[in-house]
């Protein structure tokens, strides 16, 4: 990637080469978004942001109280950028509190469209109770976005599970040389049935089976016979029990399906990303206040992402975002308008390429290794360019030579 000249590369930050595909960026994020986007436009698997929640508090490393107009405004101008930076079937995550969630809320539904709509993700970002308030607010939401709803959801990636879970689902009770199964019901809800649903059912010894109350079969009969002489069917070793369809591990999508709710225990909290923090930088008096824990973006990442996808977070804060993308062999993109950047997200990132074993790295063996490429966005070299480009513009119009 070529980046123009409003791009300052800073070799000091960085560790790798210029054209690293891990990036990097100091400026403020519409400004850099505006001029990245030629270069990435349909490229980015997965946005992730993490914007100024508008709270009203104000933190060691950035302001959280504004006018809410402006704050709408702002966010959303960036959004609607975001937008074209996705793939077809990518996606993006936006985490935001209670008090700006349903504001928040109807604005992106207008930018990419309800039908784009995913889900809301409730996260327990504390597990302690906050007595000094009326409620002790222990969630945040985040909101999920697809590029295109029905790509999306062909895309993404169910939750990974272990082979504990696996041996204790699938079986092989009746020695099936087709390998272990599990059974499923053969019934499903008589709402969404046809007439040719509902049927008796006679097994190989000759029990009889009518549907369940208020169901009928998953297949019509002629369908169910054929199942039944493929030994796909599975009645009970007596031959007598309700039947069950036979599920082969061999063809089976193994994964869990998301859910939408997402507890501290498993995927962090803001107090366990802070001692993360503090862990990594034990001679700093402040770290980051609102730092996000790498578990959550993990489990982000691997349901919207694979291995060798962008990610990009242009409200990188410490830099959550792209340690645990880095971790996840993706490549990123960060922006970060605050000194946080070179102070954190820098020293951050090359304590990751050490080898640094917080976070995630056990979970998913981290050794270290890899590279990245910092730079200034120098809004002002642009204005420049963009003045002298005025200029001359003005001289061939104006200053035409007498011939
Ligand atoms: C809530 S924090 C993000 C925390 C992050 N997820 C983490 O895990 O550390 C929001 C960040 O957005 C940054 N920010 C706010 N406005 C910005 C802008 N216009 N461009 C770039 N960054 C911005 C702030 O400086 C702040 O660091």
């Amino acid at each position: 990637m070529r980046f123009s000249k409003s791009f300052i590369y800073r070799q000091q930050q960085s560790q790798g080469h210029p054209d690293s595909r891990n990036i990097l960026i100091k400026g403020d994020n519409h400004a850099v978004l505006t001029e990245l986007e030629p270069s990435f436009s349909g490229m980015i698997k997965c946005i992730y942001i993490d914007p100024p929640y508008n709270n009203g508090d104000s933190y060691h490393y950035y302001n959280d109280r504004f006018n809410q107009n402006l704050w709408l405004n702002n966010i959303s101008k960036t959004l609607t950028i975001l937008k074209t930076f996705l793939t077809e079937d990518g996606s993006i995550w936006i985490s935001i509190d209670d008090k700006e969630m349903a504001y928040l809320k109807v604005e992106a539904d207008k930018i990419f469209g309800r039908e784009n709509f995913v889900s809301t993700i409730v996260w327990q970002q504390r597990k302690t109770r906050e007595n000094r308030t009326i409620f002790s607010r222990n969630h945040e939401y985040i909101l999920v976005y697809a590029k295109d709803i029905s790509a999306f959801k062909k895309s993404r990636n169910l939750l990974p599970v272990n082979d504990e879970f696996i041996n204790s689902k699938y079986k092989n009770p009746d020695n099936d040389p087709r390998g272990p199964w599990q059974s499923i019901t053969a019934s499903v809800q008589a709402g969404h049935g046809v007439p040719s649903q509902f049927y008796t059912i006679v097994s190989p010894s000759g029990s009889k089976f009518i549907p369940p109350k208020g169901r009928c079969w998953a297949y019509n009969e002629e369908r169910m016979q054929r199942e039944i002489q493929a030994n796909n069917i599975w009645f009970g070793f007596n031959g007598k029990n309700t039947p069950r369809i036979k599920k082969f591990l061999s063809k089976a999508k193994i994964g869990l399906t998301p859910e939408t709710l997402w507890s501290g225990s498993q995927y962090g909290t803001t107090d366990s990303a802070k001692k993360h923090l503090l862990s990594l930088f034990p001679n700093k008096k402040e770290v980051f206040d609102t730092p996000k824990p790498e578990e959550l973006i993990k489990n982000i990442l691997e349901i919207a992402s694979n291995e060798g996808d962008y990610i990009l977070d242009c409200y990188l804060g410490s830099g959550t975002t792209i340690a645990t993308a880095h971790k996840l062999n993706r490549h990123f993109i960060g922006i970060e308008i605050g000194n946080q950047i070179t102070e954190l997200v820098v020293e951050r990132i090359k304590k990751v390429i050490a080898g640094e074993n917080g976070g995630i790295s056990k979970t998913v063996n981290w050794k270290g290794g890899g590279e990245f490429a910092f730079y200034d966005f120098d809004k002002k070299k642009k204005e420049n360019k963009r003045k002298e480009q005025k200029e001359a513009l003005k001289f061939l119009l104006f200053d035409k030579p007498q011939l």
